[in-house]
């Protein structure tokens, strides 16, 4: 079993083999899933995941470091290299995660030396063929992004949440994220025409339809992939926290309560607050001392793991 420790230098963790941990392992050097659960691990994911028990996992939720981001803050991963770096990455998620799970990759790609970096739509790919299936591509609007000016281009104002599963049946909640109607019902729904009253096919051929009248008298709707929310790293001690309803949103609609929620790369742990908020359990991961102290502290201190 490898060994995750603290380190004075939060880039690097100590990661060696020890014989006798207070934590105990199957003959694969995982670890009991009770050991895990709850815990902000710090250490290189790669070096952590192999800890976690195989198939135990409802939902991995993260953000991992950009490419070529924040160098100055938490480091990036090189764009061009960034697929590569993440593979095994992605296949440790792919063991952990139950058949029905789900995982939300929230990732954006930046624009380098003039035009947008194709390593996203690259990874997607790569994923794929990993046995990954590529579900939907959610959008998280940033309501409150910086006004600013570029020659080529106008200010990133979205990211992309894209969802992945191992099996093309798997667990989700639509109900839990259902919005009210609107206003605009009101109007629309008062008086229906011949077409409203049926199924009204696609004519393009595609198989979709809508029957508008299924809608009337109701209060709420099935919301779109789209989510609107503000930033809020300002008070987080972390350059790119989430905001918590963001992962509380994705939480919602693929567990139930006291299903697992895996994020390997937890910053200042909004993704386990959010769990916390919503009566889940968690497994965090992350690399630097700093934030993990920060993610610690927003958990309640009880939750710390030290695997030495
Ligand atoms: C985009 S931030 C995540 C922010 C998080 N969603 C939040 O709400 O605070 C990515 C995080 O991954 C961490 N990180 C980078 N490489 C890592 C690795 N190999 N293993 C674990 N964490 C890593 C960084 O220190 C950084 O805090």
């Amino acid at each position: 079993m490898r060994d995750v420790s603290k380190s004075n230098d939060s880039k690097k963790p100590i990661v060696h083999s020890v014989p006798s941990l207070p934590v105990d392992e199957d003959s694969e050097g995982r670890s009991p899933l009770t050991d895990l659960l709850d815990k902000i691990i710090q250490g290189d994911c790669l070096d952590v995941l192999p800890l976690i028990p195989s198939e135990c996992v409802d939902l991995i939720l993260t953000s991992p470091p950009y490419a070529n981001k924040r160098n100055k803050t938490y480091g990036g991963v090189n764009a061009d290299q960034y697929v590569t770096w993440f593979l095994p990455i992605a296949a440790e998620l792919q063991r952990v995660l139950k058949p029905t799970g789900s995982f939300i990759l929230n990732i954006k790609e930046p624009a380098i030396n003039g035009e947008r970096h194709t390593f996203v739509i690259e990874l997607i790919l790569e994923l794929r063929k990993q046995g990954w299936f590529w579900i939907e591509e959610y959008c998280w609007h940033k309501k409150n992004c910086y006004p600013g000016k570029w020659p080529n281009r106008f200010r990133d104002a979205w990211e992309r949440c894209l969802h992945f599963t191992k099996n093309k049946q798997f667990a989700m909640y639509q109900e839990a994220v259902m919005v009210p109607m609107g206003d605009w019902r009101h109007q629309r729904l008062r008086n229906l025409s011949e077409t409203d009253k049926q199924r009204d096919n696609s004519k393009v051929g595609s198989g979709f339809g809508k029957n508008v009248s299924n809608w009337v008298e109701r209060d709420m709707a099935y919301p779109t992939n789209v989510l609107h929310l503000a930033t809020e790293c300002s008070n987080r001690g972390h350059s790119a926290a989430f905001p918590v309803e963001l992962p509380k949103w994705f939480i919602k609609l693929f567990t139930l309560s006291n299903n697992v929620v895996l994020d390997p790369f937890i910053g200042s742990g909004t993704t386990a607050v959010a769990c916390q908020e919503l009566n889940r359990r968690f497994i965090g991961v992350e690399l630097n001392a700093e934030y993990c102290s920060i993610a610690r502290k927003r958990v309640g201190n009880s939750t710390q793991l030290t695997l030495w």
